[in-house]
C-alpha cells in the first residue's frame, strides 16, 4: 500500500532495523514531553476511558472525549506520530459510521492514523478506509472493547487452534494494508510468527521481545494507576507516591505559613503620595 503520510512512510522503513516505541498519551502536557523526549508514536488510546475518565470498560468513552483529546495531543506534537484510538461507538455500534468518524480524527484533530480493535467486522470497516486513504493500525490479540467474547482479560492465543486465527486476522489485516499492528497479550512464539510474515510494524503488549516495537500505558509506566498491574507492564516511575508526597508538602506549607513566600508574592508602588489607608 502507498502511504502518503510522510512520517507513516519513514517508519514502516524502519521495520527489521530498529525497534519502535510507542506510549499512549492524552493531554498536552504529557505528549509534549513524549514528542520532545523521542518517542515515535503517541496513541491516543482509548484506555484513557479506565486511567483518567475513570470508567470500567472502554466501550464507555465517547467519539467527542476521544476527538477532544486527540486535538489536545495533536497541538503539542512536533515530530510524531499521532494515533487516534477509535472508540467503540465509532465503529462496532454502527459500521456505516466508520468512515464518518475516521475522517473526523484525521481531517479535523489532526491524527496521522487511527487504530481499529479486531471484531466481527473488522475486515470491511478496514477496507474502507484504507480505500479512503485512511492510515489504519490493526489490533489483534486482547481486545478490551470486546473482551467479554474472549473469556475475560486473559492471555490470547496459548493453544494452536486460537493462535493459527490470530495469525489469521493478521494476514487478513497485513494484506488490506494497515501499516501496524498492535498485538497485545499473546505468547512470545505467536507475535514472533506474526511479526516474521507480515510487512506491517508489529507493536507488542505483553506479547514478548520480537516485536517490531513496543507501546505501554503511559500511567502504567509512571506508576500513576495502580487498580490494577498486568504482568507485562514495567513501572518506570513511582509518580503517584511523588505526587502523595507534593500535595502533603503543599498542605502542610499552607497550614504553617509558610506559602507562598515574599519572593512567591507581588508588592505595590510606594511612594511619597501612597494612601495612609493602604499602609500597613
Ligand atoms: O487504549 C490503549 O491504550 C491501547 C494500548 C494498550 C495499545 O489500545
Amino acid at each position: 500500500m502507498y502511504f502518503r503520510n510522510k512520517k507513516i512512510k519513514d517508519i514502516i522503513s524502519r521495520k527489521g532495523k530498529e525497534k519502535i516505541t510507542m506510549l499512549t498519551a492524552y493531554d498536552f502536557s504529557f505528549a509534549s514531553i513524549l514528542d520532545e523526549a523521542g518517542i515515535d508514536i503517541i496513541l491516543v488510546g482509548d484506555s484513557m476511558a479506565n486511567v483518567v475518565l475513570g470508567m470500567s470498560s472502554t466501550k464507555d468513552i465517547s467519539f467527542k472525549e476521544m476527538f477532544n483529546h486527540t486535538r489536545a495531543v495533536k497541538r503539542a506534537v512536533k515530530r510524531a506520530l499521532v494515533v487516534a484510538d477509535m472508540p467503540y461507538v465509532s465503529y462496532q455500534i454502527n459500521k456505516k459510521r466508520a468512515l464518518y468518524y475516521a475522517k473526523k480524527f484525521v481531517e479535523e484533530a489532526g491524527a496521522d492514523a487511527v487504530k481499529l480493535e479486531w471484531f466481527s467486522h473488522c475486515e470491511e470497516i478496514t477496507r474502507i478506509l484504507i480505500k479512503n486513504n485512511i492510515a489504519v493500525m490493526g489490533h489483534i490479540g486482547l481486545t478490551p472493547q470486546t473482551a467479554d467474547k474472549l473469556g475475560g482479560f486473559k492471555v490470547q492465543g496459548k493453544d494452536s487452534e486460537k493462535a493459527l486465527i490470530l495469525i489469521k486476522q493478521a494476514d487478513t489485516l497485513d494484506k488490506l494494508g494497515v501499516f501496524s499492528l498492535v498485538i497485545e497479550c499473546v505468547p512470545s512464539k505467536v507475535s514472533r510468527l506474526i511479526t516474521e510474515r507480515v510487512k506491517s510494524l508489529t507493536i507488542g503488549i505483553g506479547a514478548g521481545n520480537s516485536c517490531d516495537g513496543q507501546v505501554l500505558v503511559l500511567y502504567d509506566l509512571l506508576g500513576f494507576y495502580k487498580r490494577i498491574k498486568p504482568k507485562f507492564v514495567r513501572e518506570y516511575a513511582d509518580l503517584s507516591s511523588l505526587v502523595s508526597k507534593s500535595v502533603r508538602d503543599f498542605i502542610s506549607d499552607i497550614k504553617n505559613g509558610i506559602f507562598p513566600s515574599r519572593e512567591e508574592s507581588f508588592s505595590m508602588k510606594t511612594g511619597k503620595d501612597f494612601p495612609k489607608i493602604l499602609k500597613i
